[in-house]
């Protein structure tokens, strides 16, 4: 007999285990969440929060919200991505990212009804964990997952509780590893992988430093300096990352993986700091520094049975494009509802199998992306001449004749700039963060083809309703004027049909599918005089089914299924749907 029962054990309490853990007990599922520390993240990672993210947090609940934008810095404040010598000598060019060109930025508004933003892991982490403790999550800290082993009903996990040195058992239904990067859990149970582990190295240096009178005037969240040997034979690149505007920092530095781990001294970090900021009489507070590694690895499935891995267990990459984090939330947003629709008896486990089908595409697509996105400062070295040599005056002369007239410095110029333009696919990849559309065995598409994309898939999000998709966002008003989004009349855990006026037998259909299947099935009629009325005509645009027809929609968000017309026979038509999608047999 186990110590400790419970329907799911999440171990790790980082973004991925910690936004399972509080979706689950938002939908009423019993789960407890172990981490081996004392505590949450104690250094900021992650920080970029995009709007899928954010509109997962909505779901939680305007509270958590509205409390992620009480932490944040803003969207306007992460804009102006700087590229330069130093914060204090001169500056190479800049781009405008995170959705601050005004193009992006009307792209931005009309997608969604959240926005972008910096939250740092330090204040997410905490969020993320209170709301899932505070609705039921059973939570255990300085508690280390050694092993698990499944059966037919259950999976059986030893942990060792630090505190007292004692081993102790917890029998779950199912198990979650959030387990971090270096997953015990997607080992154990020998999950395949593709990819290598340590393409580089580098360094985080956490300081304290007014640095308001070198940044206030140009505000970003990235400043990446360029100085020519700067590190040993290499080009010298560091980041700059603001962490609250405009005393708190962390520099990224490079190091050879092929040799031995730096010794990260005080002084080491103050000399890089004074370097980077290029001002050698600043005195900064060095907080903390850490090393970690460069990873280009993806789980190609994420299910062994009763147990999945979710978060960087699953795709281990480098920071660009900010999608750490973010995918690991999105990830638990695909699964809480799944694995709350089986447990209360609602769905087949089969359904269970979908999670995989539909996350290891993105996991494969983010962690090619912020790969990618590192390869993509290359032409942006080449550019400024960095490349042609190894000797740090010959490289700072070449980078000085993009000062000089004539058509050499000219096109010097405009490569500079084209290279810098080129960054959006890593700085303003809006379609890498929303265009995520799932193919599976939790969607019926009814034969529709899959819209082709009209423009750059990775860079602009395409709202559509093909099943599969995210639903597209649209301004809705209720009877006092009040606005809401469409994405706020589907999701918290169930079911949502949405149709016209002249679909009203969808919605009486629903409610009968709804007792009969024994779950919870939301349906609006969304016209003048209802309740919701779409008076900008924003939604009738965005449907793309006729009035008459209905969309579908997941817990998550994601449109299930979609009819064009009033069928026949909704009743039958949505009882097959749902049937399929929950696997019922
Ligand atoms: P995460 O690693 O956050 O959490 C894992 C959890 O599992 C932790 O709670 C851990 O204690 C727990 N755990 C692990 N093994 C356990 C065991 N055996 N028993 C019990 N608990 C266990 N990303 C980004 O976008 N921008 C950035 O700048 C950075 N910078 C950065 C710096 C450093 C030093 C790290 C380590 C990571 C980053 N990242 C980052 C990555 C980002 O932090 C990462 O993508 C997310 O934290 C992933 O969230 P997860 O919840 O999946 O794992």
């Amino acid at each position: 007999m186990a110590d400790i029962q419970t329907d799911v054990l999440i171990i790790g309490t980082g973004p991925a285990g910690s936004s399972a853990a509080a979706l689950l007990s938002t939908y009423g599922v019993e789960n407890m969440a172990i981490n081996r520390y004392r505590w949450l993240a104690n250094t900021p990672r992650a920080h970029i929060t995009n709007q899928r993210t954010m509109e997962v947090l909505r779901d939680l609940g305007r509270e958590v919200e509205d409390e992620a934008y009480m932490f944040c810095s803003h969207q306007d404040l992460m804009g102006e991505n700087v590229f330069c010598e130093s914060l204090a000598g001169e500056e190479i060019g800049r781009m405008k990212s995170w959705g601050n060109h005004p193009l992006s930025k009307a792209e931005h508004q009309l997608s969604s009804p959240t926005m972008m933003n910096d939250l740092p892991q330090t204040f997410m982490e905490p969020l993320l964990f209170k709301t899932a403790c505070s609705r039921g999550t059973q939570a255990r800290m300085s508690m280390e997952y050694l092993r698990h082993e499944q059966d037919a009903e259950g999976v059986t996990t030893t942990c060792l509780d630090r505190l007292t040195g004692k081993e102790i058992t917890i029998r779950s239904k199912y198990l979650l590893g959030a387990d971090g990067g270096n997953s015990r859990v997607a080992e154990l149970e020998k999950l395949p992988f593709e990819g290598q582990m340590g393409v580089g190295g580098s360094m985080n240096i956490i300081f304290k430093a007014d640095l308001s009178k070198y940044v206030a005037h140009r505000p970003s969240v990235l400043y990446w300096v360029v100085q020519p040997g700067a590190d040993v034979g290499g080009i010298g690149m560091g980041l700059v990352r603001m962490i609250r505007p405009w005393n708190e920092w962390l520099i990224v530095w490079g190091y050879d993986i092929n040799g031995p781990e730096p010794v990260v001294d005080n002084a080491f970090a103050t000399k890089v700091v004074r370097d980077l900021v290029g001002d050698q009489s600043l005195e900064p507070e060095i907080t903390s520094v850490s090393t970690w590694t460069v990873n280009n690895m993806y789980a190609t499935h994420m299910q062994s049975g009763r147990v999945f891995i979710m978060g960087d267990a699953a795709h281990r990459h480098p920071p660009s494009n900010g999608l750490g984090s973010n995918t690991s939330i999105q990830d638990s947003f695909n699964i809480a509802w799944k694995l709350a629709a089986v447990l209360k008896g609602e769905a087949g486990e089969g359904l269970l199998e979908t999670y995989s089908q539909e996350r290891a595409p993105v996991a494969k697509q983010i962690v090619t992306r912020a790969n990618q996105s590192i390869g993509e400062f290359g032409p942006i070295f080449e550019a400024l001449g960095l490349t042609e040599s190894t000797d740090p005056e010959v490289m700072q002369a070449n980078m000085d004749k993009r000062c000089d007239a004539g058509g050499d410095a000219e096109r010097q110029r405009a490569a500079i700039r084209e290279a810098i333009a080129f960054k959006k696919y890593e700085f303003d990849a809006h379609g890498v963060e929303m265009n995520q559309r799932y193919k599976s065995g939790a969607v019926v598409t009814d034969g529709q083809m899959e819209p082709a994309y009209e423009l750059d898939a990775e860079l602009h999000y395409q709202p559509t309703t093909w099943p599969g998709a995210r639903l597209p966002h649209a301004w809705l008003f209720d009877r006092n004027g009040a606005r809401h989004s469409t994405l706020d009349l589907v999701g918290k855990g169930r079911f949502t049909l949405l149709t016209g006026l002249s679909g009203e037998a969808w919605a009486s259909a629903a409610q009968k599918v709804a007792k009969a299947l024994g779950m919870e099935l939301v349906a609006h009629v969304i016209g003048p005089r209802r309740d919701i009325v779409d008076h900008h005509g924003d939604w009738a645009r965005a449907r793309e089914v006729g009035e008459g027809g209905c969309v579908l929609v997941r817990p998550d968000q994601h449109v299930a299924w979609r009819a064009e017309e009033l069928s026949d026979n909704p009743e039958a038509d949505l009882t097959r749907v749902l049937a399929a999608i929950l696997h019922r047999d």
